[in-house]
């Protein structure tokens, strides 16, 4: 069975990597291929997302194989004000729909119990993830810029409220 834990530095290739496949194959259609491939090269690097599992203000996830292999992955930050956002949530195609995406988001929602409410920020245009944030309570809240240097692109803020223990 596909284990959901804590990420740990073991897990940085496999991550780096799948975060890199994910934002071509997902964005690449909304601000085109080499966009996403040069945002993506700069924000995923191997001492970037290594760094962030040493930020205290930061969790990340990861679900496992039994053949050992990361089939998906998850990063949460909370701002200064203690509010918390679903930072990154990305799985490998080959698990669309297979409900593991809602697994490790529900990780990421237990290890918040007793914070009132989780935000996000997704691009428009990315439909499939916006189905599923709405399938699982998230509602949308705001539309700005997109961050993440897509410039010209906007981005939807949802959030949603998490239940209290
Ligand atoms: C976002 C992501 C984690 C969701 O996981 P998933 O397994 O694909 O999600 P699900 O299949 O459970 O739900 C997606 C829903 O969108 C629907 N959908 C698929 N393509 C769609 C589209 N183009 N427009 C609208 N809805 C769409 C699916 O039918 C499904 O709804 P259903 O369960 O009612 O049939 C995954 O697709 C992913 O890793 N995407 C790439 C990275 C990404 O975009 N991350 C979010 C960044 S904010």
């Amino acid at each position: 069975m596909t284990q959901i834990r804590a990420m740990t530095e073991q897990d940085v290739p496999s991550v780096s990597r799948l975060i890199g496949e994910s934002w071509r194959r997902t964005y690449s259609p909304i601000m085109g291929a080499e966009t996403a491939a040069r945002i993506s090269d700069e924000d995923h690097t191997l001492q970037r997302i290594a760094a962030e599992l040493t930020d205290t203000n930061k969790m990340s996830f990861v679900a496992e194989r039994p053949d050992g292999s990361i089939a998906g992955y998850a990063m949460a930050k909370m701002n200064e004000a203690g509010d918390v956002m679903l930072d990154r949530l990305h799985i490998d195609q080959s698990e669309y729909g297979t409900g593991l995406a809602a697994n490790i988001s529900h990780a990421v929602f237990a290890a918040h119990s007793g914070i009132p409410s989780i935000a996000l920020e997704v691009l428009e245009g990315n439909d499939r993830a916006m189905a599923f944030y709405r399938k699982h309570g998230f509602e949308v809240v705001d539309r700005r810029a997109a961050s993440h240097g897509a410039e010209g692109h906007a981005s939807l803020i949802m959030r949603k409220l998490l239940s209290r223990a």
